[in-house]
């Protein structure tokens, strides 16, 4: 039978964005979180480097030069009030964090450590600059714990392992929503007057990738159905260093820390492409210099792979070359024991995954499908948009990963993930609590559960022949041969194509447990729906954008094209065709320019 709960707020996930969403709303609504995993075990887990924040703790740094360096890495597409304002309030909500508890690793004199990252920079002298706040490198795992506990304490309730199917819409307002529980199978309605949907990427329709099994657009998927656009699905952002045929990401910290990419003749290849910023360029830049690379033959023995050096040896070698220094002026020289020190994490991954000891050896990389900039549109409240003109959704809101605010535009700068997660999701909690006690919660109606059952059952009874598994391999090839690091017109036609073909098999699935109890069959099923329909979305936006713009690049538009294409797509889904409409780009201080590194 299926139960239903009421709250004033619903959170769906638990990843940063859902646990900050919830614990501002906690504060004055009765608010719940659902979530498909136990929040510690969220994506956000796997953000490693650091939270960027201008808090000059070893050099001079002002957040407006944090919001100038995230509209260029944007290659100008970002909204530039929503970075703005994200960029000024992301001091202040990293010392909120450090007082809710976070451990951020210290510099001797006891401020929160800071790191380079890639794209962050003195605007004055065009150097690295130290932005990144930083926890050894498992920042996004300590903002789980942290918030976590948080939560707990403002008596939010968890509904953990409750995989949302979909999102109800009353008479032009949310009502809440319906999800199965995992250990049962059982529907169940949650009737709130505002849900903030935190459900995270969509990376798993690629074949190599640093997302989690989790990552399947659920949120944006559940709301496409229900006739909501989803904003710039054209860019998804490709991390320059995965580990090779696995694609675990291997943090941008360690060039941080003064580590560098060589090729196949043991030459540092960045300076060749990005001349002053070199290992450091934003990573649309660095990923697309290692394709070409690769496509020279110039990878590790003529493969696909290239080395990422963080040997003491090679470090100090390269910092002395570009004059590296300390905050105190003296020169950059690193150990093993400070390398360890600091990329603890990633030296036990390279042993575990790859028989490699990061400090004796350079590790085997490639780029990796890493992070959807596109999603659902928002405006900085987290307030759900229908359309090109703005229109609210009353009581939606997405945060984090599924939302497109947009302060990444074009292509996301490293550290702004866990920046966007927390002053958004700040917001959208405060926001969408003030807008339950105003509005109060809107009747249920009726057969609510009804279009989630009916997904399900149809899934549960399918007489065809087509294999989840098969049909998921095949997605994820298409997608990394057609839409990844560089596309052209032919093949982004031919995913289409191949696209369609998959979603009409997709209907004649059969799956072979129709038990109830924790059937993960069932919810691949599902997941793979969702990344379906949100490949489909991708690959006609990108078909549509003929330019090159930070992450989507063209090979037969290489240039970017500000007089046709300084804007946002919103793509719906109508059937089995897409609909693509267009927005303007907010600008306030900065004109497009040319983007040099
Ligand atoms: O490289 C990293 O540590 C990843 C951080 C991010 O995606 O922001």
């Amino acid at each position: 039978m299926t139960q239903t709960h009421t709250f004033e707020v619903l959170v769906i996930g638990a990843g940063g964005a859902g646990l900050m969403a919830a614990l501002y709303a906690a504060q004055t609504a009765q608010t719940a979180v659902l979530s498909k995993l136990h929040p510690l075990r969220s994506h956000t887990g796997a953000a490693q480097g650091g939270i960027g924040a201008a808090l000059g703790n070893l050099e001079e740094d002002r957040w407006e030069w944090h919001a100038y360096d995230t509209v260029k890495g944007s290659d100008y597409l970002g909204d530039q009030d929503a970075i703005e304002f994200m960029c000024a309030e992301a001091v202040q909500a990293v010392y909120d964090l450090e007082h809710f508890g976070l451990p951020f690793s210290r510099t001797t004199d006891g401020r929160i450590a800071q790191r380079p990252f890639g794209g962050h920079t003195n605007n004055e002298t065009g150097k690295p600059v130290r932005r990144s706040c930083y926890a050894a490198d498992r920042t996004g795992h300590m903002i789980l714990q942290t918030l976590y506990q948080q939560c707990i304490r403002h008596q939010t309730t968890f509904y953990n392992e409750f995989q949302v199917l979909d999102i109800l819409i009353v008479a032009g307002q949310v009502a809440g929503a319906v999800a199965v529980e995992l250990a049962t199978g059982e529907l169940h309605v949650f009737r709130a007057a505002a849900v903030i949907l935190a459900t995270g990427g969509h990376g798993r329709m690629w074949e190599i990738t640093s997302n989690a099994y989790a990552y399947t657009g659920d949120g944006v998927a559940a709301l496409v159905r229900r006739g909501l656009p989803a904003e710039d699905m054209e860019f998804f952002q490709f991390h320059p260093t995965g580990i090779y045929k696995l694609g675990i990401l291997i943090t941008e910290a360690v060039r941080g820390e003064g580590g560098v990419l060589l090729n196949g003749k043991g030459e540092r290849f960045m300076p060749n492409y990005a001349p002053r910023i070199k290992d450091l360029a934003s990573r649309d830049v660095v990923s697309r210099s290692m394709y070409l690379e690769m496509r020279a033959g110039n990878g590790i023995n003529g493969e696909r792979y290239l080395h990422l050096d963080v040997r003491p040896e090679t470090v100090n070698r390269y910092a002395a070359e570009d004059g590296r220094t300390r905050p105190d002026g003296s020169p950059y020289r690193v150990s093993a024991e400070e390398i360890l020190g600091k990329i603890p994490d990633i030296a036990d991954f390279c042993r575990t995954y790859l028989g490699v000891d990061p400090i004796q050896q350079p590790i085997p990389v490639q780029p990796t499908a890493h992070y959807a900039m596109g999603g659902i549109p928002t405006d900085v409240h987290g307030r759900v948009l229908q359309n090109a003109a703005g229109q609210v959704l009353p009581g939606l809101y997405a945060v984090g990963e599924c939302a497109c605010v947009s302060v990444h535009g074009a292509n996301r700068l490293g550290t702004n993930s866990l920046v966007d997660l927390v002053v958004f999701g700040k917001h959208a909690g405060q926001h969408a609590a003030g807008f339950a006690r105003a509005n109060g919660t809107p009747a249920l109606p009726n057969d609510a559960e009804g279009f989630a059952r009916q997904q399900i059952e149809q899934l549960r009874n399918g007489s065809g022949s087509e294999k989840v598994a098969e049909l998921g391999k095949s997605l994820r090839a298409l997608m990394s041969d057609q839409v990844g690091v560089f596309r052209t017109q032919q093949g982004l036609q031919s995913a289409l194509q191949q696209i369609g073909e998959l979603r009409q098999r997709y209907r004649h699935i059969r799956i072979q447990d129709p038990g109830r109890i924790f059937n993960q069959e069932m919810l691949s099923a599902w997941e793979l729906g969702n990344l379906l329909d949100l490949a489909l979305l991708t690959s006609a936006a990108a078909a549509a954008r003929t330019e090159s713009r930070g992450a989507h690049a063209r090979e037969d538009y290489p240039r970017r094209d500000d007089a046709a294409w300084l804007k946002h797509s919103l793509a719906w889904l109508n059937g089995d065709t897409v609909q693509l409409d267009y927005k303007p780009v907010t600008i306030t201080h900065y004109p497009p320019k040319e983007r040099s590194y």
